[in-house]
């Protein structure tokens, strides 16, 4: 590629409304411009999760601004745009619509091209943003909608080995959090918890180890925590904040545990393609101490560990930039047509998997 490509990206998946601009100079290291997230949190605080209706009503009234600023900070206006790049699936429908069509009414007005990326494939190709690794390499994708392993193979080929059955880690982080009144999102609440608790008080159990592969199951563990916390309440009429350290201990434990052991059946599936690194993505890679099991799992495996920073791990829209850049670069045409979609396996040839997450039917 001899030419600089700077590109718009936006995002609206979820709860996050999200523009960005990113732009990649002949024989440099890309650069992010500017990144804008406005989160929901607070509009879904509430309900105890994220609430369709209410994310694509906010998405629909927010992403013009989230543009605008993006473009500002970026210092540049429509005018210096290559490209646009607009998260199409998978995730709440009204939400992806309200992205596709400013995205779409931005291209033609502008006769700009504009790429659909699949969200997960912009989760997927960050570590090239970040650190510009070659291909092959495998990524963990853990957040509060997805859970995957995936071997990204080049722009548009992931080959994904395994992910959940049911819920995502983050999605049961969320869960225990209610379970025990703590606050949401429930990863950082349940994780400052566990450092004052004992990971040992309570035996949860490790779902589907005795499995080969590297499917993971989370949705039990939440039911485990449920018990213990009942059998406590009926024993002595409540819980005390040592029991809900010991029980947050415990549960961060053992998704701590089943995450190592099935990255570790991971890396050895892909160990003959050599991968050049094992990349991690979403929210629950902010969590100590799981990142600190999947380093140590990795680099015993002789694979070096990589996390990007965490405001480039979860939902933004410099991925979806980014992931735009690499598929125009890679001369994937431009998408004319193309429809919003709820869901969107990035790899049509594994097995579906069964269950629903936060963001509907796992992707
Ligand atoms: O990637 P993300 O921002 O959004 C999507 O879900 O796509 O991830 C958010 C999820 C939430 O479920 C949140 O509880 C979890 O990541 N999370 C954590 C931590 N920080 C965020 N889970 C465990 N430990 C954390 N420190
Ligand atoms: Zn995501």
């Amino acid at each position: 590629m001899d030419r600089t490509l700077t590109l718009l990206g936006i995002e609206s998946s979820c709860d996050d409304t999200a523009a960005a601009v990113v732009r990649l100079s002949s024989g440099q290291a890309p650069e992010i411009l500017s990144s804008e997230v406005l989160g929901q949190t607070a509009l879904h605080a509430a309900f105890g999760g994220v609430v369709p209706e209410i994310a694509a009503r906010a998405h629909a009234e927010r992403l013009d601004g989230c543009v605008d600023d993006a473009l500002t900070s970026a210092g540049i206006t429509l005018d210096a745009l290559d490209g646009i790049a607009v998260t199409a699936g998978p995730g709440l429908i009204g939400g992806v619509l309200s992205g596709v069509m400013l995205a779409r009414g931005l291209a033609a007005a502008r006769g700009l091209p504009l790429m659909a990326v699949n969200h997960l494939a912009g989760h997927a190709l960050t570590p090239r943003l970040t650190d510009g690794i070659a291909f092959p390499y495998l990524m963990l994708l853990v957040s509060g909608g997805h859970s995957q392993f995936l071997m990204v193979e080049g722009v548009d080929r992931f080959c994904r080995l395994g992910g959940t059955i049911d819920d995502a880690p983050g999605e049961a982080f969320d869960k225990t959090a209610k379970l025990l009144g703590l606050p949401q999102p429930g990863g950082p609440a349940v994780e400052g918890e566990a450092a004052l608790g004992d990971p040992k008080r309570f035996a949860f159990p490790r779902p589907l180890l005795d499995r080969t592969g590297c499917d993971m199951s989370f949705s039990g563990l939440k039911t485990a925590l449920l018990r213990a916390r009942d059998a406590l309440i009926a024993e002595k009429g409540g819980i005390t904040l040592q029991d809900r350290r010991d029980l947050c201990a415990g549960f961060q434990a053992a998704v701590a545990e089943v995450l190592a052991i099935k990255t570790g059946r991971a890396l050895a599936m892909v160990a003959d393609a050599r991968p050049t690194a094992l990349a991690v993505a979403g929210g629950v890679a902010a969590n100590t101490t799981i990142r600190a099991v999947l380093k140590t799992v990795s680099e015993r495996a002789g694979v070096p560990f990589l996390a990007p920073p965490l405001r480039l791990c979860t939902d933004n829209a410099a991925m979806i930039a980014w992931a735009g850049i690499e598929r125009l670069r890679a001369g994937i045409a431009p998408s004319s047509a193309f429809a919003a979609r709820p869901r969107w396996p990035l790899d049509d040839t594994a097995p579906a998997l069964l269950g629903s997450g936060k963001k509907g039917a796992k992707s």
